[in-house]
Order: C-alpha cells, then sequence, then structure tokens
C-alpha cells in the first residue's frame, strides 16, 4: 500500500506528527487556576453544542498527558502540535502569570523531548479566556496586544526547547465562524465584529511573532490556516464570480496581509467594513515568517447567493462525490493544489500539513479493536496527494495528523470521532485505531528509505 505513497519524494528529516488542540482534550477547567474561556461559556450555553456536551473532562489529557505521549511512541511518530490554553497560563487574560499553569506545558514539553517527539507549540486555538470577551473580545484592538504578551510569556518559559511556533489555528473559525455565522464561540453573527475580529487576530499574530522572536530567536515561527479549493458550481459568470469572493473569503483574506498583500481590495469591498487600520500595522502583520501551515479537509462548491450575507455565496452538494461523517467533500487532490498554490503563488519556504484528517463512526469490535478503513483509506490518499505535492516541489517539512485522539468537535460534541486512537469517553480507555496502525507502519517505511538513503 505505502507503494501508492511516494514516500520517496518525503525528506528524509520529514516531521511524522499528530495534532490537538487544548480545549479538545485537556479537560482540566478549573484545576490549577484555569479560567473559564470563551468555549467553557459557548458550551455550557443551552443549544450551543450537540447534546450540550462541553469540554470539562474531555480526554482528561491534564492527567493522562504520560499515557498519551506512550500513545505518540506507539505510532513511532517524532512529531507533535499542541496548543496553550492562554486562561492556564494567564487566567485574567492579561497581567497576573498563573505559575502552575506554565509547570503543566514545561512538564509535558520536557517528556515530549525525552521520548524523542518534537513539540510544535500553537498559541492560540480558539479558547479566548472569557475575562477578554466581556471586554469585547477579538473585535477589540487590546485583545491582540494581550495576545501578544501572553505569547511572550510562553515563549520566554519554553522557547529554550520549543522551535517550532504557530502564532494562530485557524483564524477564520475564530472570525468568520465565531462572529459572523455564530455556530463556533463566542457565538455573534455580527458582520462588523467578524471583520473587527479577522483584524485584530491577524493582528496578533504579527505582534505575537515579533514577541515569540524577541523572547527566543532561534524561534521558528508560522501561522496556521484551514484552507479551501473553491470551485464554482456551476459555469455561469455569477457562480464564478461566487468562487472568486469564496476563495477571498476563505483563502486570500487570511495569506495576502501575511505576505505583505494588504487585506484584498475585492473583499474589502464585499464587506463593505472600514478596518480599524492603524500607520505600521500592515508590516506587523506582515512580520517575516518561517513557514506556514496548512489544515486542509474539503473543496468548496459554491453558487451566487445575492440575498444571502457576505461574501454572498451558497456551498452546494455535488452529487456522487464521497463525504466523511462530518458530511465534508473528500478531495485529496486538493491538498496537492493548495500546497503548490501556497508554494507558488506565496513563494512559502518551508510547509506543514499541521492537520488533516476525517471522522466517521468508528466501531469497537468484540476483541476490543478498531477497524476504520475509510479513514485509513483517507489518510492513505492524502499522504499520496501531500507526497504528489512535494514531488512538484512544494517544500513539504511535514504532517500532523488530525487528530492524535479522539476528542471534543467543539458544537458537534464527541460523537464525531477524528482520532487515529479510539477514546472511550466512559473509561478514558484509549485504543490504537487501525488508521493508527496504518499510520505507523507509513511512518516506518519512510523512516526505514531514509536510513538506507543515508
Ligand atoms: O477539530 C478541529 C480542529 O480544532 C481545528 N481544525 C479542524 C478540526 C476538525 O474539525
Amino acid at each position: 500500500m505505502s507503494e501508492r505513497i511516494d514516500l520517496a519524494a518525503l525528506p528524509h528529516d520529514f516531521l511524522w506528527g499528530t495534532a490537538t488542540s487544548a480545549y479538545q482534550i485537556e479537560g482540566a477547567v478549573t484545576e490549577d487556576g484555569r479560567s473559564p474561556s470563551i468555549w467553557d461559556t459557548f458550551s455550557h450555553t443551552p443549544g450551543k453544542t450537540a447534546g450540550g456536551e462541553h469540554g470539562d473532562v474531555a480526554c482528561d489529557h491534564y492527567h493522562r498527558w504520560r499515557e498519551d505521549i506512550g500513545l505518540m511512541q506507539r505510532l513511532g511518530t517524532d512529531g507533535y502540535r499542541l496548543s496553550i490554553a492562554w486562561p492556564r497560563v494567564v487566567p485574567g487574560g492579561e497581567g497576573e502569570v498563573n505559575p502552575k499553569g506554565l509547570a503543566f506545558y514545561d512538564r509535558l514539553i520536557d517528556a515530549l523531548l525525552e521520548a524523542g517527539i518534537t513539540p510544535s507549540v500553537t498559541l492560540y486555538h480558539w479558547d479566548l479566556p472569557q475575562v477578554l470577551q466581556d471586554r469585547g473580545g477579538w473585535p477589540e484592538r487590546a485583545t491582540a496586544e494581550h495576545f501578544a504578551a501572553y505569547a511572550a510569556v510562553v515563549a520566554e518559559r519554553l522557547g529554550d526547547r520549543v522551535a517550532h511556533w504557530a502564532t494562530l489555528n485557524e483564524p477564520l473559525c475564530s472570525a468568520w465562524i465565531g462572529h459572523l455565522e455564530g455556530t463556533m464561540a463566542p457565538g455573534l453573527t455580527d458582520l462588523t465584529a467578524a471583520v473587527r475580529a479577522s483584524y485584530h487576530l491577524l493582528l496578533g499574530h504579527g505582534l505575537a511573532a515579533q514577541a515569540v522572536r524577541a523572547a527566543a530567536p532561534a524561534a521558528e515561527i508560522g501561522i496556521v490556516n484551514n484552507l479551501s479549493t473553491v470551485h464554482a458550481a456551476t459555469d455561469r459568470p455569477e457562480d464564478a464570480a461566487a468562487a472568486r469572493r469564496m476563495d477571498g473569503h476563505v483563502n486570500r483574506w487570511w495569506l495576502d496581509p501575511v505576505h505583505g498583500r494588504g487585506f484584498p481590495a475585492d473583499m474589502r469591498e464585499v464587506y463593505g467594513v472600514e478596518l480599524p487600520e492603524r500607520p505600521g500595522d500592515a508590516e506587523t502583520i506582515a512580520a517575516p515568517l518561517d513557514w506556514l501551515g496548512l489544515n486542509y479537509y474539503f473543496p468548496a462548491a459554491v453558487t451566487d447567493d445575492p440575498a444571502g450575507p457576505a461574501p454572498r455565496v451558497r456551498s452546494v452538494r455535488r452529487p456522487g462525490v464521497p463525504r466523511t461523517g462530518m458530511d465534508w467533500e473528500i478531495d485529496a487532490g486538493g491538498i496537492t493544489t493548495l500546497l503548490l498554490r501556497l508554494t507558488h503563488e506565496y513563494g512559502a519556504r518551508k510547509l506543514y500539513v499541521t492537520e488533516n484528517g476525517s471522522a466517521f463512526p468508528d466501531a469497537v469490535r468484540a476483541d476490543g479493536t478498531v477497524d476504520d478503513p475509510e479513514r485509513r483509506e483517507y489518510l492513505e490518499r492524502h499522504l499520496a496527494a501531500c507526497a504528489a505535492a512535494a514531488r512538484q516541489g512544494a517544500p513539504l517539512a511535514g504532517y500532523f495528523a488530525w487528530s492524535l485522539l479522539d476528542n471534543f468537535e467543539w458544537a458537534y460534541g464527541y460523537d464525531k470521532r477524528f482520532g487515529l486512537v479510539h477514546v472511550d469517553f466512559r473509561t478514558q480507555r484509549r485504543t490504537v485505531k487501525g488508521s493508527g496502525h496504518r499510520y505507523a507502519d507509513i511512518v516506518r517505511a519512510h523512516r526505514g528509505r531514509a536510513r538506507n538513503a543515508a
């Protein structure tokens, strides 16, 4: 099977990893001085998540992290992408640092390094301290400044051991889903708030990048975006224009400013919201980056929706296209397209696939094993597509499977399982799925090649 994946196209020191995020796995939400985040508030608000589920316990990783590092070792991975919970480290959002919060990550990083696993740290994966939301959250400039101060605290503490840093995870979701669509925290449906949030998220990214660089000069800093290939549903000119707007909304709005091109003019017009720009911001947002992270899940097929909210597009279902348990289209080729786009259109010098994975309903068999052929196939096809991009010149340096563990899938709760490792949420028992074993085989095969070639 690994013949289908052109492993020879991947560099010998390719980083094979898994990814998680703090709120989705840690639990222990009231322990050791952690304050509530916007996701604690959102998930405890009736009607916001499936079955009213929340991250209070999640995978109990806060207490089981040693076991979870053991699982990474069983998979043979040498990279792990984790996020730091801002409300654990600076519970007030700004100001006083919580030593116990930092100590948790300190221990985790040491143990990862001891296990031969390179940590890749994301500073913000959606868990804004609620106290900052109460003061206006990301639509306010102060939040970007507090984010940079928090980033400095973390980098000062961990920067002697952590080389890989990401400022933000998927700012698109924070801004568009959290402030425009309202189905993620903080649950607003306000275009002005959403556009202002998008601006301050990217400003926060730039300020945090500066802060991390100052604290850890050898740090390699990047940003993680979830991008999609966009297709017009028909060849009508209106749908072609809709596809262009959707590309602006999900891709260019997030990529152009960090590459010094400013916010796309066509999208400024589509949103019609004045950006809270100040002199010098554009340069801050375009702080030099060492790498770009791509989270890839699905393509978008869209049609014009003149009466809909900005950006006035509607996603359509393409008949006959296979879908995951999230009802997301499966199109592995999209990952190749996007990696090459980042290479050629944005001049990326180093790329990581920072997330890629699929949710399918898993059945635990009578013998306790979990076979998940659909996820296995998804993984194989997407890895083959990554290798194809590398073969065509994309400087791909690593792949992080989403996710190490089944976890709290935000508004969908625990029903949508993305893990390579199954979690029984009643007992917290972990079981490596068939896809996890397959991933371990692929990692081993690539290592073997790399060793032989050396
Ligand atoms: O679970 C999420 C993750 O937090 C961000 N990227 C997409 C994943 C699957 O929806």
